[in-house]
């Protein structure tokens, strides 16, 4: 089988990702900040390492200003919740997942202003215009990196510019980049950063987090209240990160294994990963490009997006696409929407929606030649 499903959650693991998760089960899960004896000390020094490991890749200063939550939804629902309030105005792009959107239109049913600033069919976004959106009242500004339809690159230093200079607050949905595209919160001037550790970072399913730039907590309130370990004796929230936002046991065994895949994206380089990726991206959009009755969606160009490709072919479904291409070539992708309709419609595929490539690090040049054989047989039968 051909995995190509990378942007919906990476696989394989590393090795060190499956051993770590297997240690820390065997070998001293204890409840992270609730005790002092030996488990518990463990799983508080493993879970340290793993914000470590994070805070070195996104070049935060203080690891504890990283703090955990199962995905990137949740961090981005902690942002949009945490912050906004009735007669506040919040801006987004027309690239967005359902995790930016979805919570934006529960808000704007609550009396929360939003603006969602147009993208071309490319999926390209002016800064300028981000601009031009901003006033008196705009609280926040919140965007991903990459898009998870097209992989099309946000020009989100530009931005975090634009936000800074105007007093607005800057987050960034990393879910398509932390891991396989050099994330440096100081350069991209960014106040809050959501990640998730299931894909690029090469870490289990249930584990992402949210880095917190210093300052910001006075005005985020959390999502969850509960118990921290820490001041057992206040009934109220403690107001310090990453308590504030981490009530409840953490999920140790994922946050191991994130620690782990981190490590590894950590020492292979994230300029390797990219370089890889890119090249698989670029062999598969020239392919894909070559044959007749297929319309390649995005950039076209593999270094303005990441390792996500977006595909039709004429007078075929997605769905019927995708299921040709796993039932007779081996090939595993993913059809229809992508949790983005706004993207779709950015890219005019909407209702249809397209067939999403996304290879990974792991993947070879002989795996992309084999999937761009078996698109070109399912285009010739097809058409
Ligand atoms: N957001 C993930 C995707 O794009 C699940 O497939």
């Amino acid at each position: 089988m051909i995995y190509m499903d990378n942007a919906a959650t990476s696989w394989p693991k590393p090795e060190v990702v499956y051993r770590a998760m297997d240690t820390y089960m065997r070998e001293g899960a204890g409840n992270p900040g609730r005790s002092a004896h030996e488990f518990s000390i463990t799983s508080g020094r493993v879970i340290y390492e793993t914000r470590d490991a994070l805070a070195r890749l996104f070049g935060v200063g203080d690891p504890l200003r990283i703090v955990f939550t199962k995905n990137t939804t949740e961090s981005l629902n902690l942002v949009v919740k945490g912050l906004l309030d009735p007669g506040d105005h919040v801006v987004t792009s027309a690239m967005e997942h359902n995790s930016v959107m979805r919570p934006l239109r529960a808000l704007e049913n609550r009396g929360v202003e939003l603006t969602i600033v147009r993208c071309s069919h490319e999926g390209f976004l002016d800064p300028r215009d981000v601009e031009q959106s901003i006033r008196s009242n705009t609280k926040l500004i919140v965007m991903n990196h990459a898009s998870n339809v097209i992989g099309t690159l946000l020009p989100v230093e530009e931005v975090g510019h634009i936000a800074q200079d105007h007093g607005v607050l800057f987050c960034v949905d990393a879910a398509q980049t932390a891991g396989t595209y050099p994330i440096d919160i100081g350069t991209m001037n960014v106040d809050m950063l959501a990640f998730t550790g299931h894909k690029s970072l090469l870490g289990p399913q249930g584990t992402g987090g949210l880095y917190v730039r210093e300052g910001v907590e006075s005005m985020l309130d959390p999502l969850l209240e509960g118990g921290t370990g820490s001041h057992s004796e206040y009934e109220y929230q403690p107001d310090f990160l990453p308590d504030k936002y981490e009530s409840g046991t953490l999920n140790g065994a994922g946050l191991a294994g994130l620690g782990a895949g981190v490590e590894f994206v950590l020492s292979d380089g994230v300029a390797k990963i990219r370089a890889q990726e890119e090249r698989l991206t670029s062999l598969l959009i020239e392919g894909l490009s070559g044959i007749p009755g297929t319309m390649v969606y995005g950039s076209g160009d593999a270094r303005k997006q990441t390792a996500v490709v977006s595909f039709n072919i004429v007078d075929m479904t997605p769905s019927e696409v995708a299921m040709e291409l796993e039932e007779a070539h081996h090939v595993m992708c993913r059809a229809g929407l992508q949790c983005a309709p706004i993207a779709h419609k950015s890219i005019d595929t909407f209702p249809r929606g397209t067939v999403r490539l996304s290879p990974g690090y792991f993947n070879t040049d002989d795996e992309i030649k084999w999937t761009v054989r078996a698109i070109s047989r399912i285009a010739k039968k097809g058409s």
